[in-house]
């Protein structure tokens, strides 16, 4: 079929939004109508070039919800009228990560950026007959999208698909970070740096966890203010505000977990994480980076003697098809904060500003919700 979709055609360039082609549902695939799409900070990471890609245009987005329109033969469990999460990692059940409880880590994500189907490898976005890259085998900033049944979770239908689109990837895996990556206990102190759209998460998480203090480092006034207002007990603008207070908070001890949730994280951060981190503590490592970036600091002596632990993390540790219809239950029994998190929503012709205003620091999270006219 016939849609449109936010391309991008090459490194430093505006996403433009054109006709795009997508196939119609083959072997375990559906066809999605997209009610909205979060605008996550990895896929500014393909604008900048932090992540690189094989060929352009990529499709973007992979924080989505919608309706089940078509399905491909041999589906199970989905059937058309169903809501459906996306899993910016395709969960397939049978690989070895998989069946050892890591769906985060299922092998099918060795795909994730090159453009070719899960069922059959080929290439079923098109724009003028040239092959499209969505993001995540998924392309959430298109109103329709096919997909495989592997990437996407049925959800219950009366959740608000505006909000359910965020724990596609950004509560997810910030809520993760806390509470499995991280493992934060009751009484802990825990630092998150970097209140966007995941660290907010890591925050709402920690708390829920039963942290005795969250303690949020972000440069930007106004998501200091809104941390407080999702669970942070203390905020500080920079790490060198954070240190001597987080050493007179905890009585020298510093913090039993740090959770790095920056939008573009440096070698740096991860000494400064480590830094605020206690003995025989915990740094999660959520944000990401260049993906050339070889280059971190951190002290060798510190990290042995103090014996702490640095951890990568990737969609918080869970598994898709359990932790996204568990969250959205915690959300309608009001134990965490969704609505919230929707600072601003856009059209799709408004991408571009939309990521401006992430880059400004003026979003928790910016949402594209389609209407009739996207589509
Ligand atoms: N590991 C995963 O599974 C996973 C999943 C989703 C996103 N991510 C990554 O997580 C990161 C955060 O994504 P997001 O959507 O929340 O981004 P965002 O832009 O919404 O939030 C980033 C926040 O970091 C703050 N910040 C910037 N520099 C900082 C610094 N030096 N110290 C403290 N705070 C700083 C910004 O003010 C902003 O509030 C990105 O790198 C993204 O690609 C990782
Ligand atoms: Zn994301
Ligand atoms: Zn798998």
């Amino acid at each position: 079929m016939k849609t449109k979709g936010a391309l991008l055609w090459g490194v430093g360039e505006d996403w433009k939004v054109e006709e795009i082609e997508i196939d119609d549902p083959r072997e375990g695939e559906v066809t999605v109508e997209v009610a909205a799409s979060g605008l996550c900070h990895s896929d500014e990471h393909l604008v900048t070039g932090g992540t690189p890609v094989e060929s352009y245009p990529v499709l973007g987005g992979h924080e989505g919800a919608g309706v089940v329109t078509k399905v491909g033969p041999g589906v199970t469990g989905l059937k058309e009228g169903d809501h459906v999460v996306t899993a910016f990692i395709p969960a397939c059940g049978q690989c070895m990560p998989c069946s050892k409880g890591m769906q985060n880590l299922c092998d099918l994500g060795a795909g994730l950026l090159t453009g070719n189907a899960i069922s059959d490898g080929r290439e079923w976005v098109k724009a003028g007959g040239k092959k499209v890259i969505p993001m995540c085998l998924l392309g959430t900033f298109s109103p329709y999208m096919t997909v495989h049944q592997a990437s996407v979770v049925k959800i219950e239908p009366d959740i608000p698909l505006e909000v359910a689109a965020l724990v596609g990837c950004g509560v997810t895996t910030g809520w993760g970070s806390a509470t499995k990556v991280a493992d934060v206990r009751p009484g802990e102190n825990v630092v998150i740096m970097g209140a966007g759209g995941v660290g907010m998460n890591a925050v709402q998480g920690a708390a829920a966890a039963g942290a005795k203090r969250v303690m949020v480092i972000d440069p930007v006034a106004k998501k200091r203010e809104w941390a407080m207002d999702m669970g942070a007990t203390h905020t500080f603008a920079n790490i060198e505000e954070a240190t001597p207070a987080i050493n007179e908070l905890t009585w020298g001890r510093m913090a039993e977990k740090t959770i790095i949730t920056v939008g573009d994280i440096q070698g740096e951060d991860v000494a400064a994480a480590l830094s605020v981190t206690g003995k025989g503590g915990r740094a999660v490592v959520t944000g990401m980076g260049n993906a050339m970036n070889i280059d971190v600091k951190l002290s060798l002596f510190d990290l042995t003697l103090m014996q702490k632990d640095l951890q990568g993390a990737i969609f918080g540790g869970l598994a898709p098809r359990a932790a996204i219809p568990e969250l959205l239950s915690l959300y309608q029994e009001g134990q965490l904060k969704l609505d919230e998190l929707v600072t601003t929503r856009y059209s799709l012709e408004d991408i571009n500003q939309g990521y401006q205003d992430m880059r400004d620091g003026k979003n928790i999270r910016g949402m594209i919700v389609y209407t009739d006219a996207d589509r």
